[in-house]
């Protein structure tokens, strides 16, 4: 079973849970990174295990191409109308992360909101490194937001594990699964997150429970496997998606960004 399907099946629900995020700011932001390493204006992008690729829709509405692509039907087919119902042009593509190959090369790719810890082993992380690389431009980009290494470790994890959202007359909690939620197998590094949706709606109260598997990265894990590949270097790593926050181990850096560029 896909990891996380039992909400993943309901894309509605998950982008709404996952709507706290400000797209627009994070796409200034991803922009701004084209602009500082690449040294040249961003005209296009991949979004992988895109969900509900709302990245790709901002960057379809400021006229850039964007490719959208995700291994699930369901994230597919919501994503796809929401891009139309939100008049912007996306390329939507049905492809597994780790091997595909695109119409055309790219500036930017980017994997947001840990997507890439459903890829559990290095040999699977390679695999997809080395794809990223052939699909982008020379001196093109691979953002990479990641969990803070510190949640894999600490009772004091940065994200979650518990929020709430409203969006018009939906209300969803979730919990993102506490520190001691968690299985991990300190053999593989490979932790089985579990995952709860509450969804109020209509009058109508429903509870999407999940388990997947994902990898935990750390730090000396990301740098070792970016050299192995052979195809990245480190441009820079952040706290946050933000120039100005460097990542340590401060509360106000609260994730792993890794900006990958193509050697
Ligand atoms: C955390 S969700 C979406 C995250 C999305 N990037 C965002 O910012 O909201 C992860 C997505 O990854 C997709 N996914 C998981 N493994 C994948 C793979 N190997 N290839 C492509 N998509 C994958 C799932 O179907 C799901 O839609």
């Amino acid at each position: 079973m896909s990891p996380h399907a039992g909400i993943y099946k309901n894309p509605r629900w998950y982008d709404i849970a996952f709507g706290f995020r400000n797209i627009k700011k994070e796409c200034d932001f991803l922009v701004a990174c084209i602009k500082k390493f690449s040294a040249r204006k961003l005209k296009s992008v991949v979004e992988m295990a895109a969900g509900p690729a709302s990245h790709s829709i901002e960057f379809g509405h400021r006229g850039l191409t964007a490719f959208a692509l995700d291994k699930s039907t369901e994230m597919l087919a919501y994503a796809r109308q929401k891009a139309k119902k939100e008049k912007s042009r996306v390329r939507f593509l049905k492809k597994d992360m780790r091997h595909f190959r695109l119409p055309q090369k790219v500036d930017l790719a980017i994997s947001m909101m840990d997507s890439l810890t459903y890829l559990l082993t290095d040999v699977e992380i390679l695999a997809h490194f080395k794809t990223v690389a052939a699909n982008l431009k020379p001196k093109g980009l691979f953002v990479l937001e990641l969990v803070h290494p510190r949640d894999f470790f600490t009772e004091k994890t940065s994200f979650g594990p518990v929020w709430r959202v409203r969006r018009d007359a939906t209300r969803v909690t979730v919990n993102w699964g506490g520190f001691s939620d968690r299985q991990v197998d300190p053999i593989t590094e490979v932790v089985r997150m579990k995952a709860e949706l509450t969804v109020e709606e209509n009058g109508r109260k429903y509870r999407l429970r999940s388990v997947a598997p994902e990898r935990m990265l750390t730090l000396s894990e990301l740098k070792l496997l970016v050299r192995l590949s052979g195809v990245f270097k480190i441009a820079t790593l952040l706290g946050d998606l933000n120039f100005k926050q460097k990542l340590d181990n401060s509360r106000r850096s609260s994730q792993m960004v890794a900006v990958l560029q193509k050697i």
